[in-house]
């Protein structure tokens, strides 16, 4: 088959090279990006008197059916045109004639053209993700109001450490996910940035006007310098880091769900929608759900291994090495997306079992320190002094096997450290629920503190709830900002016409 860039040679392709150098699987989600970007690039020509009113209508009308016949399922992507910009411009130049289809690459390179189709497309993706998770850290929200008071062990070394609240659990999941919301943002604005007119890597001699694109398009910002932003991919590695930490920190969550529902810990329950048996034991019902959670953070992991790698010592302009950015930020937005969805649907359905979680935040020695802490305020000895006591006294109860709940012994033992205490005040003491009663300072586990964090939390993820939907405002607003021109010219309207009252009612609507 005749290349688009076939001028140069002198014979065909070899099928091996084309299926190689092929990047159709890939692009394929990036075929109404490049259709739009395309749209904007010929409505900046026309509005530039690069290109004629007639030859953007012509340009509009077919890549409109390219687009119709895209929805419709017709129009498949060949892997012998290579990528996407080349299966839309071929499209484009068999309905138009090349006398007009051929004009539309005028002032434009695959390399800015790729750039423009992965960022449309990467955006949507960090919404979508942000939303994704924002919806998961709703769910955790919900668990820290239904329990702001009830007690489990909190785990250092995952061994007792002190007993804390299941709701002051679950807000620090919701603090965590903020960060990774906050980073997911940043990256969104590192990506949105307008590479068209960058051409080839030095810009062009064609009066273009990259600012109007950047405005159809909806980029916040036009990123100048043509071989800057031709050679950069750092706009995914910023990406991919933001889904890597925030995988890391999915696997805390999945980590715990796996052993919480284990026999030994008795936790929580999954669901039985959530959660697998086994094809010997009949008894089983194993975490899967989070076992491969766990598991595929290896896979974002990877991702931004394998990018990074494709960077590494790639001098400045474009190299074919480029084209392997987008198989790993797929993966990762693919694997980090279904892990979100599923996690939403299994927190609500999970059952947390209270009774366990008290039972096992009172065991295990878990009230010491509040014990040490009662000696320095009601007996005025150091704190190091009452570490050292009350050490000894667990030291001795577990040689006896023993606990905090033999009170008489406990007493006795303090006794003989030179420490008086009632029984009754060291029961209450010893009390779990007294102790994170007690942990008032800022942020601590006290319900009080809790409930404060719960709202303070909330108001952070509406804030970013409503950051999400800014932006989504902003890329509909330039979608229909393309929308109305591409219409208004294939009704044969005055391209200056549309475009000045469009600004006009923009500026109308940002007054009022
Ligand atoms: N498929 C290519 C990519 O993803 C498109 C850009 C090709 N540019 C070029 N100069 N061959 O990078």
């Amino acid at each position: 088959m005749k290349k688009l860039w076939g001028g140069r040679f002198s014979k065909d392709l070899a099928s091996e090279t084309e299926s190689f150098t092929q990047s159709i699987d890939v692009d394929s989600r990036m075929v109404l990006h490049d259709i739009w970007g395309s749209e904007a690039h010929a409505i900046m020509l026309a509005r530039q008197e690069i290109i004629s009113q007639d030859d953007l209508r012509e340009i509009l009308k077919w890549l409109e059916r390219a687009k119709e016949d895209f929805e419709k399922g017709r129009f498949k992507l060949k892997p012998e045109l290579e990528d996407v910009h080349m299966n839309v411009e071929t499209y484009l130049i068999e309905g138009a004639g090349v006398e007009f289809g051929g004009k539309l690459h005028t002032a434009r390179s695959r390399n800015d053209q790729v750039l423009v189709d992965a960022k449309l497309y990467i955006r949507e993706q960090i919404l979508k993700t942000e939303e994704l998770l924002c919806a998961l850290a709703e769910e955790f929200i919900k668990v820290a109001k239904d329990y702001p008071d009830a007690v489990m062990p909190g785990y250092t070394h995952t061994q007792h450490a002190q007993p804390i609240t299941l709701g002051f659990w679950a807000t620090a999941y919701v603090s965590m996910f903020l960060r990774d919301l906050r980073r997911l943002k940043n990256a969104y604005e590192i990506v949105n940035t307008n590479p068209l007119g960058a051409c080839a890597l030095a810009g062009t001699s064609f009066p273009i006007d990259r600012e109007f694109t950047t405005w159809l398009l909806g980029f916040d910002s036009t990123h100048e310098h043509a071989l800057d932003v031709i050679s950069s991919r750092d706009f995914i590695a910023e990406t991919l880091c933001a889904l890597a930490i925030l995988s890391s920190n999915l696997s805390k969550l999945a980590e715990e769900i796996v052993y919480w529902s284990t026999y030994e810990f008795g936790m929580i329950e999954l669901d039985d929608a959530y959660a697998l048996g086994s094809s010997i034991m009949p008894q089983k019902k194993n975490p899967c759900v989070a076992e491969l959670i766990r598991a595929r953070t290896g896979r974002v992991y990877g991702a931004l291994m394998d990018l990074l790698t494709v960077l590494k010592g790639l001098p400045m302009g474009y190299n074919r090495d480029l084209q392997e950015d987008k198989p790993p930020l797929w993966e990762a937005f693919d694997q980090i997306q279904s892990a979100l969805s599923i996690l939403t649907e299994m927190i609500p359905t999970t059952k947390f079992k209270i009774d366990r979680m008290e039972e096992l935040a009172g065991a295990n020695f878990s009230t010491a320190t509040e014990l040490a802490n009662y000696l320095v305020r009601e007996h005025g000895l150091p704190f190091r002094k009452c570490h050292e006591i009350v050490g000894s006294v667990v030291g001795e109860l577990a040689r006896k096997g023993l606990t905090f709940s033999d009170l008489e012994e406990t007493q006795r033992l303090l006794e003989e450290r030179g420490v008086v205490v009632s029984i009754d005040e060291l029961k209450s003491v010893l009390d779990p629920r007294r102790a994170v009663e007690n942990n008032r300072s800022l942020g601590g586990t006290s319900p009080r503190e809790v409930m404060r964090m719960t709202d303070s939390l909330l108001d952070k993820l509406r804030d970013h709830e409503f950051s999400i939907k800014t932006r989504r405002d902003g890329i509909d607003r330039a979608y229909r900002r393309t929308r109305r021109i591409v219409e208004g010219v294939l009704k044969g309207e005055d391209l200056e016409g549309i475009i000045e009252e469009l600004i006009s009612e923009e500026v109308v609507a940002e007054e009022g």
